[in-house]
């Protein structure tokens, strides 16, 4: 299975913070936004990644991410022109993915929880089809929202609805198989001039083939569009790192963890940050194997550290 992160879009509710810059480039807390979707096609199980930038964008996502040989993986980069919608990235994608299935990841997404590892390998194992991954929300009226029948199983997915029928919204983390590009070729822009995930959702949903994971209250969902949502989002990164002395979505340590890369190349990448507390982390990972007390001072980064990924 092949991954795409797309982080293009214009970012317009955050300007003038992304007029001149990628809003997926912004900190979030401690690191580049980006990291966290790309630890999660880590986790996943993922090897083959397309970044999908904005125009004009990708030399600075290059020069954070290379060609991936840093997380033991590949990554390619292709330009979205304009914003014309997430399904766009499948079209963009196609060649990249060649028939495969592949993983689609907002840029601006981030994930944390209990078991998510696990979730996501059971859903990446289906063999056909679709799976969306839901969430509760407070306020489902701002989200695409799914509508269930008696037994559970999904009979709508609604944009935006005044009267949602459930408090599960649709999440910015999406598995497809390989006949996504030619499923997103036949869907019409909407009213707001976009091809929207939605349909291209809805389209496996009415041939029966859309499965729904819920992501319950044990795992964190949370976007980054707003000032608001982006402050939260790295508060949340900052109460649980301090708590713990363990990152969240540091894919450097997700791709040591999963045997991507070995010490030595936890190492390089630790000297490639210098002395910042990143890079003071990454180094301690890769001298101790996850044995020793974590470099800023917080609660020790024992080796159950490594048993215990989100
Ligand atoms: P949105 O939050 O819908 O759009 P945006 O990021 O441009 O922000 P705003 O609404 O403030 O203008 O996009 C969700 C994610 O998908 C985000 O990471 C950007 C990405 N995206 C694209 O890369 N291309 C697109 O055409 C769209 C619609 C979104």
């Amino acid at each position: 299975m092949k991954g795409i992160i797309l982080a293009g879009g214009e970012g317009t509710r955050l300007w003038p913070v992304t007029k001149a810059t990628s809003k997926q480039l912004l900190a979030v807390w401690d690191k580049p936004m980006i990291f966290y979707p790309l630890s999660t096609l880590l986790l996943a199980g993922v090897r083959d990644i397309l970044v999908v930038t904005g125009p004009g964008q990708a030399e600075a996502f290059e020069a954070l991410l290379g060609d991936g040989s840093a997380f033991g993986v590949s990554i390619a980069y292709a330009s979205q022109p304009r914003p014309e919608g997430i399904a766009q990235a499948l079209l963009i994608g196609r060649d990249f993915l060649a028939g495969e299935g592949c993983a689609l990841v907002l840029g601006d997404n981030l994930f944390h929880g209990d078991r998510l590892r696990e979730r996501l390998r059971r859903a990446v194992r289906r063999p056909a089809g679709a799976t969306v991954f839901a969430h509760p929300v407070r306020d489902p009226q701002r989200y695409g929202v799914l509508a269930f029948d008696g037994d559970g199983a999904p009979l709508d997915i609604i944009e935006k609805p005044a009267s949602p029928p459930s408090n599960l919204a649709v999440t910015g983390f999406y598995l497809y198989d390989g006949t996504a590009p030619d499923r997103a070729a036949e869907l019409r822009p909407s009213a707001r001039g976009e091809l929207e995930i939605t349909d291209l959702n809805r389209s496996y949903l009415e041939d029966g083939e859309l499965a729904v994971e819920t992501l319950g209250r044990g795992c964190a969902w949370l976007d980054t569009g707003t000032p608001a949502s982006l402050l939260q989002a790295a508060q949340f990164v900052q109460a649980i790192e301090e708590r713990q002395g363990l990152k969240v979505g540091c894919p450097e340590e997700t791709a040591f963890q999963l045997g991507l890369i070995d010490a030595d190349g936890l190492a390089e990448r630790a000297r490639a940050y210098g002395s910042s507390e990143y890079g003071l982390y990454l180094a301690h990972l890769a001298r101790e194997d996850g044995g020793v007390a974590d470099p800023t001072g917080g609660l020790p980064v024992g080796s159950e550290s490594r048993m215990s990924l989100p």
